[in-house]
């Protein structure tokens, strides 16, 4: 594949031939109209053979002895997924989901009863139920940063609500469930002024967007692999702002985290990977590498501009459907459109149109509770293009959808 990518600023847009060259690296493409990035994403062929190929070269020479002779492309992931969001090779430890990484970032923090921890309304079930847990655990104070007008996090509230006892910022950049993008710049400046820790938990947003943690300014970032960043499953990874490595000590230490240095002592290494387990699948990592390279090649600024482009094809067209009914928030928007067709769970609008081969999911209030019961919503319907995605699948859905709502509900 070539490169497509223009200056950082620059994005340069996808040609017809290229998307054609995109969707041939991802045969799937032929069968299923998928447009369920935010679930997972389908992963083209060099990150498919990067995996398959190590599984075999396991099982050809054996699994220590296929690690032993990929060392240098295991460490070849590090500096990948450094570059993708623009920090060192030190800073980044692998896990296997954006969760662990998240948790294992949040359990590391050492908090006294009474700190109180800033969070998001759009925040995701699993971060909430850590920070829930900590809360009943150490007496911590959780608080929800209201919103502001048009549904992003309002920075204003944010920057009110700080003072000494403020231990913690913990937002996501790209909520799952409500279509928008965070000001996640303005909050690290926030949070750089105040002296707070800020969790930024990218799972949604790496590989959409491009993801700068020196623009952004937060000390921890979480992301998954799966998504759009269109890695395999089982995936994730934590960046750690190595300035603030040492403030933190992993809930979990094994003999790859930290060194047995005397029979009643122990060593905590000096880098991000601290945060690690000593084994691993390192097919997947490998995946996971080749996954970030390949996003990179074709330029995260293009990739932001087509889903952009495909989503706003998306939403005008879901809007003109009488009885469906958006549900997207924010000024600024991101690959991810949630909405409900009238007369019709979203679970059924789902299963109807797998049955017709698209592809969307379903984001029910269970997992976003402090935003999705407050706005009257039970479940969405979630449609998520990617780059590789054409306005015909686009266009696709839009009928299918108008088809279904014409048919009684069940
Ligand atoms: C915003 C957000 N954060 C975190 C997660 C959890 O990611 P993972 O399943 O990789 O742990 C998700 C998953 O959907 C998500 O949408």
């Amino acid at each position: 594949m070539s490169s497509v990518a223009g200056p950082a600023s620059e994005p340069v847009a996808l040609s017809d031939v290229e998307i054609g060259r995109l969707r041939a690296d991802t045969p799937g493409t032929a069968s299923v109209v998928h447009l369920n990035n935010a679930g997972a994403s389908m992963s083209p062929e060099p990150v498919v053979e990067a995996v398959v190929g190590y599984l075999r070269r396991e099982a050809e020479i054996g699994g220590y002895e296929a690690h032993a002779e990929s060392e240098s492309r295991v460490e070849g992931v590090y500096r990948s997924l450094a570059q993708l969001i623009n920090a060192g090779p030190d800073e980044i430890a692998l896990l296997e989901s954006a969760t662990r990484a998240w948790d294992m970032a949040f359990y590391a923090i050492d908090v006294k009863p009474g700190d109180r921890i800033l969070t998001s309304r759009a925040e995701y079930a699993s971060n909430a139920i850590a920070i829930l847990q900590t809360v009943r655990r150490h007496g911590v104070v959780v608080e929800v940063v209201p919103d502001g007008p048009d549904g992003a996090l309002s920075t204003t509230a944010l920057e009110s609500m700080i003072d000494d006892r403020v231990r913690l910022i913990a937002v996501n950049h790209v909520p799952s469930q409500n279509g928008l993008v965070n000001p996640v710049a303005r909050i690290g400046a926030i949070a750089r002024r105040a002296g707070v820790l800020f969790l930024l938990d990218a799972c949604q947003s790496l590989g959409q967007l491009p993801v700068d943690v020196a623009d952004i300014g937060c000390h921890l970032l979480s992301g998954t692999g799966r998504k759009f960043l269109r890695g395999p499953r089982g995936t994730g990874f934590l960046y750690v702002d190595r300035t603030i490595l040492e403030q933190l000590e992993p809930p979990f230490l094994d003999n790859h985290a930290a060194r047995w240095t005397a029979p009643d002592s122990y060593r905590m290494r000096s880098d991000a990977r601290r945060f690690e387990t000593w084994e691993a699948s390192y097919a997947a990592r490998l995946g996971l590498g080749v996954a970030a390279d390949y996003a990179m090649t074709v330029g995260l600024a293009a990739i932001a501009a087509r889903n952009s482009a495909l989503t706003g094809r998306l939403r005008s067209g879901l809007d003109s459907i009488t009885g469906v009914r958006t549900h997207d928030r924010g000024t600024v928007k991101s690959a991810i459109t949630t909405f409900t067709v009238e007369g019709h769970h979203p679970a059924q609008v789902r299963d109807q149109l797998r049955a017709r081969r698209v592809n969307v999911s379903v984001t029910t209030a269970d997992t976003a509770l402090f935003d999705m019961p407050g706005r009257g919503i039970d479940a969405v319907v979630r449609a998520s293009p990617h780059y590789f995605n054409t306005e015909a699948e686009v266009d696709a859905l839009l009928i299918c959808l108008e088809d279904i709502r014409k048919t009684p509900a069940v």
